[in-house]
């Protein structure tokens, strides 16, 4: 086979050119290295790409618990944590202290916040051990302290040895800490989540053992608990409130409505170090525009009236977020209003467009049953004669159904709980005239009647017209 080859360039062939050529070459070099250099600056993604981003960022941000660079609103709080847990860190000076605030108030991110902060000292990071419970999870005291075990990876140092009180035996477990010299012991932070939980243990006998390790001198501990309770002191014993250093931080204060838009603001909005650098701008123009929307702030005031915290405001943003797609590439005020629809819907409602139009129909009829009878519990032969007459008087679409048939849709409604038994009546009863009690109101009726997916009209109109 023979191979065409073609003549390698002579050395300094551009030099024979002369040197305008050279200086052409440099410059084309030059440009192409700036094209490319632009390119990544604004490196261009497409609105598909851009938007799964987005997507990825923002539900990071409500949904998975990511820590905020600063806590918003707790500067003091944050302040004053800081600097009692790098009391101990730093200084191995016990302490303890409360966190106290209403769910979702940010006690968990508050503390991790710190945490965190905390431990980019080098020299915390090495020294500090910690320790997470949590109430909900260590349900009494000897699950708690093997996990107090594991967490300080004691268990081979435990091994198979026998305790005679849960005192010798965490005492053992913080001496094992101490080290080589065993004149300086590596302090522990212990953290109490849902500590209110722990006081219903038998005897409060681990918050006793903490709380009086943090008194003495022996090793030093934090213990930061938190909790929802105000009056979670009430609930211990004396003898453990009295060693307990009575410093609280609460998480109450309550936003303001300007704040909390900025906040919704800010937690929409992209951080400068998005890759597409336009389509950031734009975005972060388009969540200004939102938020500036008096319908857009009409629902974000009527969700803040109902609840002022930030789970309940990423739930709405996250709902709104999840409408974002390439042909509606940001967050308009319709689906602002829609993702508040969708967070105050009413769940007994939602089961109603599940149902068959008999079912729908006995739920009228019990609703007729309810006006007549002024709520007064009613049982199956009542229903279904309010359903006969019904359809022999009014209605021209609905089918005549067999009584079984019409048993059987009355039992599908007591399953869905739409329907409940009165506690008196007895299993004897026939099951026809069992007493029960229809669970819904008129509004959740017919607001369910208004959404059912072609409902037919002499259905709708039985349902309006007065006593049946
Ligand atoms: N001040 C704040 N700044 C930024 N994010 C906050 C703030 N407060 C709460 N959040 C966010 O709200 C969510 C709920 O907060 P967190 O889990 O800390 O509440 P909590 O008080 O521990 O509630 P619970 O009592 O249910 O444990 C988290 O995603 C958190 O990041
Ligand atoms: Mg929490």
């Amino acid at each position: 086979m023979e191979l065409s080859i073609t003549p390698a360039p002579q050395p300094g062939a551009w030099r024979r050119r002369g040197v305008a050529s050279d200086n052409d070459l440099i410059k084309k070099i030059q440009a192409e290295v700036i094209m490319s250099k632009r390119k990544a600056k604004d490196s261009h993604f497409t609105v598909g790409e851009c938007i799964s981003q987005v997507q990825r960022l923002l539900r990071e941000r409500f949904c998975h618990q990511q820590l905020p660079l600063r806590p918003l609103g707790m500067e003091s709080q944050h302040k004053h944590l800081l600097e009692l847990l790098r009391r101990t860190a730093v200084h191995g000076e016990s302490n303890s202290v409360l966190i106290v605030g209403p769910r979702g108030a940010g006690k968990t991110m508050l503390l991790n916040c710190v945490l965190k902060e905390l431990l980019e000292v080098n020299e915390v990071k090495k020294n500090v051990l910690l320790v997470h419970l949590n109430g909900l999870l260590q349900t009494d005291d000897r699950i708690a302290l093997k996990e107090i075990t594991r967490q300080l990876h004691l268990e081979n140092v435990v091994g198979d040895k026998v305790f005679g009180s849960f005192a010798e035996n965490l005492a053992f477990l913080l001496e094992a800490l101490k080290k080589g010299d065993r004149s300086t012991s590596r302090p522990v932070l212990f953290t109490l989540d849902e500590f209110d939980l722990f006081a219903h243990h038998k005897n409060q006998t681990l918050l006793y053992n903490l709380l009086d390790i943090s008194q003495s001198a022996q090793t030093p501990v934090a213990v930061v608990g938190l909790t929802c309770r105000l009056d979670v002191l009430e609930l211990l014993e004396k003898r453990v409130k009295s060693r307990f250093s009575h410093r609280q931080i609460h998480l109450l204060s309550p936003l303001g409505f300007e704040r909390y838009l900025e906040i919704a603001q800010q937690q929409l909005s992209l951080p400068s170090d998005f890759p597409d650098h336009k389509f950031c701008e734009d975005w972060n123009a388009s969540v200004k525009a939102l938020c500036e929307d008096k319908s857009a702030e009409a629902v974000l005031q009527k969700h803040f009236n109902a609840s002022k915290d930030f789970r309940s405001l990423h739930m709405l943003l996250m709902l709104a977020l999840s409408r974002v797609t390439v042909s509606n590439p940001a967050i308009r005020p319709a689906d602002l209003l829609e993702a508040s629809r969708l967070c105050t819907a009413d769940s007994k409602a939602n089961v109603l467009h599940g149902l068959s139009i008999l079912e729908l129909c006995l739920i009228i009829a019990m609703k007729h049953l309810n006006d007549i009878y002024d709520g007064e519990p009613f049982n199956f032969q009542m229903v279904h004669n309010e359903f006969k007459k019904f359809i022999q008087r009014k209605s021209h679409s609905v089918h005549n159904f067999e009584k079984p048939v019409v048993i059987k849709a009355f039992e599908h409604l007591q399953q869905l709980e739409l329907i409940k038994p009165m506690d008196g009546s007895t299993a004897k009863t026939q099951k026809e005239y069992q007493l029960v009690k229809l669970m819904l109101d008129h509004s959740q009726i017919m607001e369910a009647l208004q959404k059912y997916p072609q409902c037919p009209t002499d259905v709708k109109q039985w349902a309006v017209s007065a006593f049946g």
